[in-house]
């Protein structure tokens, strides 16, 4: 197949674009060009690299042809995050392609209800990011089921892996909270710390594109969760954390309101859309129609991730 990929670089890019190739794929990347993967692979000498800024491209109404004008069999978009920047792609590519794969986000759900929350469940998204995700969606599944556009979704969790930070037992970014846990110095967690969060590994997400493709009469038309078997609570991911380093959780619990005031306003906003969304998501449908196995549970990718960073100087413990 000849795959163009949008937005490659990145967590998943880094991971999908050696699988591809090892696959035997023709894979073209677009991206401004401005990073490189996290990871080195020499299969990047495969790629052929197209620089485009999506942003400009779609202001001039020349994105959408120029991907199209690569003839691709399989289209990857990995960064699309409106309802217009889908159209737009869509009305280009009608007609021209085979396969076309749309990264989405378990945030096309509000709050959970039933867990694990599975693609039947109505979505409440709250939030622009989740509201327009879960609109792209509704629209893409609406031009594969009615219209025969082959679209398919594939909606990770909180993304990790090796050179980033991960999201963290208290529900945001800071790295410090791993060196606490792993020092034993206490940490305060909102709430009782019973909320969740739901960690896929990034090349666990690349594997579900893999599947997909090579089970593309199953995916298309189809939304799928992609994350890891099973989601954890805030207290049991820091008692694991701890439990690495052998130390004891040392964890204080205190009311959102409380939380709030006691950590920056950037890690009080992530913490609190990651508490208010709670995700528990199953994976079943993605194990039953592609034989979607992730390799990592969420607490293995997280190890990895922060093992990368105590080794590059990133976090000290
Ligand atoms: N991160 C998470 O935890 C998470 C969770 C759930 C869902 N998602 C979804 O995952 C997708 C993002 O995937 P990712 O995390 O692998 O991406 P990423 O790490 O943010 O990488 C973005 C890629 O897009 C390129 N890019 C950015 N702006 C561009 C532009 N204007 N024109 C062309 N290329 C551009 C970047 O390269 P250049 O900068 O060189 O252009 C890079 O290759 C999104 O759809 C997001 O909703 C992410």
């Amino acid at each position: 197949m000849r795959v163009v990929i949008i937005g490659v670089t990145g967590h998943v890019g880094t991971y999908l674009v050696p699988r591809l190739v090892e696959a035997g794929h023709e894979v073209i990347e677009i991206s401004r060009g401005l990073r490189e993967p996290y990871q080195p692979n020499a299969a990047w000498q495969h790629v052929q690299q197209i620089k485009l800024d999506r942003e400009a491209g779609e202001k001039a109404g020349t994105f959408g042809p120029a991907v199209r004008d690569l003839q691709p069999d399989v289209v990857i978009d990995m960064i699309c995050f409106t309802v217009s920047s889908v159209q737009h792609l869509v009305e280009a590519l009608r007609g021209h392609v085979q396969h076309f794969l749309h990264c989405g986000t378990i945030w096309i759900y509000g709050p959970s209800a039933q867990v694990p929350t599975t693609e039947e469940q109505p979505r409440r998204p709250f939030g622009d990011y989740g509201i327009q995700k879960a609109a792209i969606e509704t629209y893409l599944l609406n031009e594969a089921r009615r219209n025969g556009f082959p679209a398919t979704l594939l909606h990770p969790g909180h993304i990790v892996g090796p050179g980033w930070e991960p999201l963290n037992p208290a529900g945001h970014f800071n790295p410090q909270v791993f060196a606490q846990l792993a020092q034993g110095l206490e940490v305060t967690l909102p709430n009782l710390g019973m909320e969740t969060v739901h960690h896929v590994h990034a090349d666990d997400v690349a594997q579900s594109f893999m599947q997909a493709i090579a089970n593309r009469s199953m995916s298309v038309g189809e939304s799928f969760h992609v994350v890891s078997p099973a989601a954890v609570t805030l207290r049991g991911y820091a008692e694991a954390v701890a439990g690495w380093f052998n130390q004891p959780a040392r964890l204080r619990f205190v009311p959102w309101e409380e939380f709030r005031t006691i950590v920056s306003p950037q890690e009080a906003s992530a913490t609190w859309d990651h508490i208010a969304h709670s995700p528990n998501c199953s994976i079943a449908k993605a194990q039953r129609l592609l034989d979607f196995r992730p390799r990592y549970s969420s607490l293995q990718a997280v190890y990895e991730s922060v093992n990368w960073l105590i080794e590059h100087e990133v976090l000290a413990v």
